[in-house]
């Protein structure tokens, strides 16, 4: 009998661990959005995986899709659709109701009707100043590795968006701070990036990588911060998912970038008129899974080369996330994530 036991359990292991893979070719072939079913509502899929029994909706639209179920023997059937829609889904920017955004929140995804949107990630903005406070997405384990070329930042109800490009930052520097020697240079290397809150490269399908390309989802980062620290804090969190199916990322900024002027008086940087597109001072990063915790802060500002008094209190960095101490770098920090969240982020504290 305990042999037999054992034989079952054994194969209910095996049962439960096997999955339907939905593989680079798979997303390739179509262009439709995968979704799974879970109860009676839909969510997209972010993980190429299906466990056994589960179902994949295939869509063009909430009245055209596919549903397929993930057999035993790790096929889907019916088979993942290689037709096309007619007209692709495209993720779209909606209003939506928020009490952790005290301006206005914005989801991205595909909307199917009133009762279904199927989001990819969500952006609270400022309209007033032009600024993208926070985002929040999800990142899931996946192993999708098709290289996505985005065609490009799309604006919504931004109207800020030329006042990160560099010929426009140059005459801005010189507007508010006289004469100054921050940017001289119109051409590459750039001072500033348009910065991801939600990073394209957390995702696997690439449909939802382009949809991170959205002024919605941009701040003004220094590049050389944006190259060097903050990718590699980026790119510590993705490792996460080596130990984690799933995390929960919110990105942000605090406080206001101040520089002196000609009269060696500290400004507030904005790229726009009327303090809009302001500069954050700090750049923050909290991951949360249902095991870990943590908070990231970076300091934005290659000018000042004192290593800054942190707006957290820091703790120990995680030994394989390996940080540059310059300012050139971006000065970072891992934080004290209840103390930080407590002080400066309660918002969030029900997500992040
Ligand atoms: C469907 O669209 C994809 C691009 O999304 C394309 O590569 C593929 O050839 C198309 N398939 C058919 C059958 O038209
Ligand atoms: C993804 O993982 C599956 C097994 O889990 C493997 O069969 C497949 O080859 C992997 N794909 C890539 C592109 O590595
Ligand atoms: C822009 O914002 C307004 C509300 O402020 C909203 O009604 C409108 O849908 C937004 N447009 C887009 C493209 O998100
Ligand atoms: C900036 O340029 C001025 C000349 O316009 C020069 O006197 C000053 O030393 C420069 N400052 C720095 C930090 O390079
Ligand atoms: C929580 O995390 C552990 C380890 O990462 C994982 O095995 C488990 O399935 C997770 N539980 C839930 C409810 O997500
Ligand atoms: C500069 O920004 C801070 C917020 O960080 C604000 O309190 C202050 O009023 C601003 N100063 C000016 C002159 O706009």
């Amino acid at each position: 009998m305990i042999g037999i036991h054992f034989l079952l359990v054994a194969l209910l292991l095996v049962e439960i661990k096997a999955n339907c893979l939905v593989r680079d070719a798979d997303v390739l072939a179509t262009n439709r959005i995968f979704a799974k079913r879970v109860g009676s509502h839909l969510e997209l899929l972010r993980n190429n995986l299906v466990p056994t029994g589960g179902r994949l909706r295939s869509f063009c639209s909430s009245s055209d899709f596919v549903d397929s179920t993930c057999r035993a023997n790790r096929r889907f059937v019916p088979a993942l659709p290689t037709s096309n829609c007619t007209r692709k889904p495209e993720a779209i920017v909606e209003l939506v109701d928020d009490d952790k955004c005290p301006f206005s929140m914005f989801r991205v995804g595909y909307k199917l009707n009133v009762q279904q949107f199927l989001e990819v990630y969500r952006s609270c903005y400022d309209i007033a100043t032009q600024r993208s406070v926070f985002s929040i997405h999800e990142l899931h384990r996946h192993n999708l590795t098709t290289k996505c070329i985005s065609s490009g930042f799309t604006t919504e109800n931004v109207t800020i968006s030329r006042s990160f490009q560099a010929k426009s930052i140059l005459n801005r520097f010189n507007e508010i701070l006289g004469k100054q020697n921050y940017t001289s240079n119109d051409r590459p290397p750039y001072l500033f990036n348009r910065g991801h809150l939600t990073p394209a490269a957390d995702f696997g399908f690439c449909e939802h990588t382009k949809a991170t390309y959205k002024y919605i989802n941009v701040m003004a980062q220094f590049s050389n911060i944006n190259n060097r620290n903050w990718k590699r804090i980026e790119h510590w969190v993705r490792q996460l998912l080596a130990h984690n199916e799933k995390l929960t990322v919110c990105t942000g900024g605090l406080g206001i970038l101040q520089l002196e002027n000609e009269f060696h008086m500290p400004t507030n940087i904005s790229l726009a008129s009327h303090n809009r597109n302001p500069v954050y001072k700090w750049i923050y990063k909290l991951v949360k899974s249902n095991t870990s915790h943590y908070a990231f802060l970076t300091y934005n500002n290659i000018f000042d080369g004192q290593r800054p008094v942190p707006l957290c209190n820091p703790i120990i960095c995680p030994t394989e996330l390996k940080l540059t101490p310059s300012a050139l770098a971006g000065f970072s920090f891992c934080c004290d994530v209840d103390y930080f969240m407590s002080r400066y982020l309660s918002h969030l504290q029900s997500v992040c």
